[in-house]
Parts: structure tokens; sequence; C-alpha cells
């Protein structure tokens, strides 16, 4: 059955890398005509090029009119300017007018607080990946969202990647492991491309067995939905070279330290969301 969603409008806060990746995966994926997508940027020159290759309306002088003229918002500025922009267009948040936030690390408190009201709100925290539509996103929505602003949500959201809904209080642990995570995935595909030039291999070979090598690996786990330590234990012939490998990974505590880096990000992220709250 096809999902019919109940907004025939969405306005977009910001246009920069994330709302962009939103715009193109909503009009891409059809969920949305372009004409029924309105947009605001401060930075005009972007958002007419936007409007020039993507046909959306950029006809709004201000974030206000932009609220005013849409069904649901998508905010997607910086956390930085998020203060300014809630209490331009606080007077215009409203039940019927939804928003959707990808604003990193601010409590949905905050917006409550800076706007003086409540209205239905999903906070989520998407991922880079969600540029090229491979994202993953967790999304929590707060006590006034309706069962149709969540499925609204979780449709636009899905325009980017795979939505996963989970309790506000999951979002500093998300932030830390799929947020922050392709950066880690990153440091470890360069590192794996290093170890094939060490070995002698061109680099752009050893990039095309290292990027083929993850891609697959991640779709036998998904495909078989067996435990990675077992596939772990079909590659490891006894006494062959991949244990050879393992122990080296082991000395490092190669799990050990990821374990920590998703523990620091995350609680990094917990304390940047309550110092926002001071402010
Ligand atoms: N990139 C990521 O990895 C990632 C992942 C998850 C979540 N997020 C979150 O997504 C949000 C957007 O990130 P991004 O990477 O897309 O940032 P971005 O590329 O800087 O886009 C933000 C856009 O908002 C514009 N802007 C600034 N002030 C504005 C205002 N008052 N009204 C309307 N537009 C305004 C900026 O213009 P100027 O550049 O001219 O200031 C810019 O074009 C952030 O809150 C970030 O935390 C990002």
């Amino acid at each position: 059955m096809v999902y019919i969603m109940t907004i025939t409008t969405i306005g977009i806060i910001g246009t920069g890398n994330m709302g962009s990746a939103m715009m193109k995966g909503l009009i891409n994926k059809g969920i949305i005509k372009a004409s029924k997508i309105n947009a605001f940027d401060v930075n005009k020159a972007l958002l007419d090029t936007q409007k020039a290759e993507l046909g959306i309306n950029t006809a709004f002088a201000t974030n206000k009119e932009l609220v005013q003229g849409s069904n649901l918002i998508i905010m997607a500025v910086k956390p930085q300017v998020l203060k300014e922009v809630l209490q331009e267009i606080a007077e215009d948040l409203a039940t019927s007018k939804p928003m959707i936030s990808i604003v990193t690390g601010v409590p949905m408190a905050y917006y409550e607080k800076i706007a003086g009201k409540k209205f239905p709100l999903a906070r989520c925290m998407p991922n880079t990946p969600a540029l090229v539509n491979a994202g993953v996103t967790a999304v929590a929505f707060n006590e006034f969202a309706q069962a149709d602003f969540k499925a609204d949500s979780k449709k636009i959201l899905g325009s980017i990647g795979n939505v996963h809904e989970v309790p506000e209080k999951y979002l500093d642990a998300v932030t830390g492991l799929s947020g922050s995570g392709p950066a880690y995935v990153f440091y470890f595909l360069e590192g794996l491309i290093d170890g094939g030039v060490k070995m002698g291999l061109p680099r752009d070979l050893a990039r095309a067995l290292v990027l083929d090598t993850v891609a697959g690996s991640v779709k036998l786990v998904q495909e078989t939905n067996k435990h990675p330590m077992v596939l772990k234990d079909q590659v490891t012939t006894p006494g062959g070279t991949t244990v050879e490998g393992l122990q080296v990974l082991e000395d490092g505590n190669f799990r050990g330290i990821l374990i920590k880096a998703v523990d620091a990000a995350a609680k990094k992220s917990k304390v940047l969301s309550d110092n926002i709250m001071q402010q």
C-alpha cells in the first residue's frame, strides 16, 4: 500500500549539506513534489542555485514567512543559530505546525524553553551517509507528536536512509555511535588501505579491495544475520594467516578502543546538551 503523507507542504530552514540532502532525497524518492518544498536560507546565492536545480519554492523573505506558508518545518541550521531562528518563528509554531529538527545535540526541552510553547517535535540524529541517501537516523518524538506526524516524519527521514524511533534518552549514545560513526569507519578504511600500500599494493587497488571487503562483510552480516564473531571464525583457519592479523588487533585492544571511542563521544554529547540547556 502506498503511504500518503498527511501534510502538503514542507518548509526547510537551512539548505546546507543536510538540508539539501533532505530536499534531494524527498524529490528523488517522489515523497513530495519539488514545488511543495519551501526553503529559506541566509545564503541567497545557494537558494537561487537550488531553486534552479531542483525547482523548489524559495519565495520567502524570512524564516517567519516560510513557517507561515508551510505545514511541517524541517530545522536544518547549525546549533549556534538555532536560538535566534526559534525566537524568530516562535509565534507561528503551533500544534498544527509540527517540526522535525536535525540539529545535533539540542534537547527537546530547549525548543520549548526558547519558543515559550509546546508543539509537536521530532528530534533526529542523522549521519553523513545521508548525503548519498545511505544514512541512518534515530528519531525521538515529544509527547505532542501524534501518529500522523510520526508516520510523516519517518517517511520524510526515510528519504535519506533507514530510520529508528528511540526514546530521547538514547540520543547521546546514538550520537557517539552512528552520528560520529562514519568518522571511525573512514579512519578504519584509511588504515587498511595504508596496510595494503605498505605491503606493496598500488593505492587505487588497495582502496578498491578495502571498500569491497568492508561493503561485502557488512552485507554478509546483514544477509546471514549471523553474529559477526561466527563469521570471523569462518575466515580464521587454524594456524593460518588471519589469526596472525587478529592477534595484532587483540594486542592493540582494538575492540576495547572502539568501545572507548563510542563512550567518549556519547559522554561529550551529553555535556554539550547539558550546556545548551543552561544558555
Ligand atoms: N553534517 C553532519 O555530519 C550532520 C550530521 C547530523 C546532523 N547534523 C546537523 O544538521 C544541521 C545542519 O548541518 P549542515 O552540515 O547541513 O550545516 P550547513 O551546511 O552549515 O547548513 C546550514 C545552513 O543554514 C544556513 N543558515 C545560517 N543561519 C541561518 C538562519 N538564521 N536562517 C536560515 N538559514 C541559516 C547556513 O548559511 P551560512 O553557511 O551562510 O551560515 C547554511 O547554509 C546542524 O545542526 C548539524 O548539527 C549534521
